[in-house]
């Protein structure tokens, strides 16, 4: 009725038993194909599942079981394609030719068997260059291009058949990653940084004298030895006392026989060595406003790399290196490896507190190539749901693009409901406790409150300048949520109809 070709690919030998048993039911010839499990291995990260204990797919004796099947029930015409996939992110085109030879091998068998062969499925695995190293021994790169790709697998099938006399098949691909890895761009802001030097203390407010008389024998012994290292320029052994020194404080400040006074001074102290000497570690840590697990779950997964670069202040150099930092309170949300075997990026200086701070300039950095798969692998680990979606496509316009539609990611109310929890319910416990407990229940402080409060909930759980609202799509039918806008934090419950979603963008 559709009109589809529909082909019953065949994954699991007991599948054979259902086509048969419906199509008979049915009374239809079904077009049926057969999955093989390749004895070729893919070598990568990805080719786990690959080769002869590989997880898929039907093994020689499977195959021959199901044409013998076929033939009893004459149904052997029905077999008419061959599937198989190799794994994801295939690096050479010589294992993918060794591959695709040993299926056109397969098919020219079933063909020789009375199959009514006529499709070839390669499956998936064509690959992306995530890092542009061109290289084959890693798996976030591929030795090949498009056409390199497509012409390995032609001539294996094309040498293989002709050798045998069996017709050229349709030859069909199922690529996911080469199809979707360009079509996503996650922009993430840099909302501040910190260094893990935070800066010594002034040194008139170092009270060396005060400090030194509080230090135990071994550690005046050190502070001598310092301070002697100092005098002669001997930095190195200097940096070696000021270390000492400071494990020796440490300790005292946890027997509490040193103040945090004394702590500061001796970590002041080493760090204004190490700028001495330049062995200050010069790596800053940029706080994303982002969930790694939520947004780039294989780099924390499978220590994925994807390019990631500013997509402000291009006209500027990076004059400072960092690490980036999630939102999470999660230790691995971060990304400190980078493509190109780096561990740290080139970035650009924060104005004020970057896109926190109303006055400083908002500094947002692009993460690439990450159609394949991050959005849909993503979860609500520590509750950030995912993020809000702009659908851009080509345009004839002056800027080439246009924004087509713009999708809100999940509110704090959305994810506590996707986590079981009521947040309808919640805000109406939180009212009437508001209301019960406020002088006159209904003051301005009471309602701000309660706006406040409905604002959070319709929020997204991530990180937004001021108070605002403005990515939050009121949802239509939330009665009892209060809507807020920038300029005015009163309530508006009229506005909840408001169904437009408010959204600002600059056009690059
Ligand atoms: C049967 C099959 N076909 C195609 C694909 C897509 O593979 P890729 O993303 O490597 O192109 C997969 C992915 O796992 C698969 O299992």
């Amino acid at each position: 009725m559709l009109h589809l070709n529909t082909v019953i690919v065949l994954e699991q030998e007991e599948e054979l038993d259902t086509v048969i048993e419906v199509s008979k039911k049915l009374g239809v010839r079904p077009i049926i194909g057969a999955r093989a499990k390749l004895r070729t291995k893919h070598s990568g990260h990805f080719g786990s599942t690959s080769g002869e204990k590989g997880k898929f797919g039907l093994t020689t004796v499977q195959i021959l079981r199901v044409v013998k099947k076929l033939q009893q029930h004459d149904m052997l015409d029905c077999m008419q394609l061959l599937h198989f996939h190799i794994g994801s992110q295939i690096p050479s085109t010589s294992l993918l030719a060794d591959g695709v030879g040993e299926a056109a091998q397969i098919y020219c068998e079933l063909v020789r068997l009375g199959a009514c062969m006529k499709v070839i499925d390669i499956g998936g695995g064509l690959g992306i260059d995530y890092d542009g190293s061109k290289s084959q021994d890693s798996d976030i790169s591929v030795g090949y291009s498009l056409q390199d790709y497509a012409s390995a697998v032609v001539q294996a099938v094309r040498a293989i058949c002709d050798s045998k006399g069996v017709k050229h098949p349709v030859i069909c691909s199922e690529s996911g990653r080469a199809i979707v890895s360009h079509h996503s761009v996650l922009v993430f802001e840099a909302v501040s940084t910190s260094s893990s030097s935070c800066g010594p203390l002034q040194t008139s407010s170092l009270g060396f004298q005060h400090f030194v008389e509080r230090l135990t024998d071994d550690a005046l012994a050190d502070y001598r030895n310092f301070s002697a290292a100092a005098i002669s320029r001997d930095y190195d052994t200097c940096l070696l006392y000021a270390e000492q020194l400071k494990q020796r404080c440490v300790e005292q400040f946890k027997e509490g026989s040193l103040g945090m006074e004394q702590l500061a001074a001796v970590d002041s102290l080493c760090e204004l060595i190490s700028r001495a000497i330049g062995v200050s570690d010069p790596v800053r840590t940029y706080h994303v406003n982002l969930s790694i697990f939520t947004s780039v779950p294989d780099f924390w997964g499978i220590g994925q790399l994807f390019p990631i670069i500013p997509i402000h202040k291009l006209e500027e150099r990076p004059a400072v290196r960092g690490v980036l930092s999630d939102l999470t309170c999660d230790s691995d949300g971060k990304i400190d490896k980078f493509i190109g075997g780096e561990s740290s990026l080139p970035l650009h200086e924060l104005q004020g507190n970057g896109g926190l701070d109303v006055d400083g300039g908002a500094y947002y950095l692009g993460m690439f190539l990450g159609g394949a798969y991050e959005e849909a692998l993503g979860g609500v680990h520590n509750l950030f749901g995912g993020p809000s979606v702009l659908r851009v496509s080509q345009s004839d316009g002056p800027q080439s693009f246009a924004v087509n539609t713009a999708i809100p990611g999940p509110s704090c109310g959305d994810v506590l409901r996707m986590m079981q929890h009521e947040p309808e319910l919640m805000f109406q416990t939180l009212k009437h406790r508001i209301e019960e407990f406020s002088d006159d229940g209904g003051s301005i402080s009471s309602l701000a409150l309660l706006n406040g409060l409905a604002c959070s909930l319709n929020k997204m759980p991530y990180l937004a300048a001021g108070a605002t609202c403005s990515l939050t799509a009121a949802a239509a039918g939330n009665s009892g949520y209060y809507y807020c806008n920038d300029d005015n934090y009163a309530a508006a419950a009229d506005s909840v109809a408001a169904e437009e979603e408010q959204w600002s963008y600059c056009v690059a």
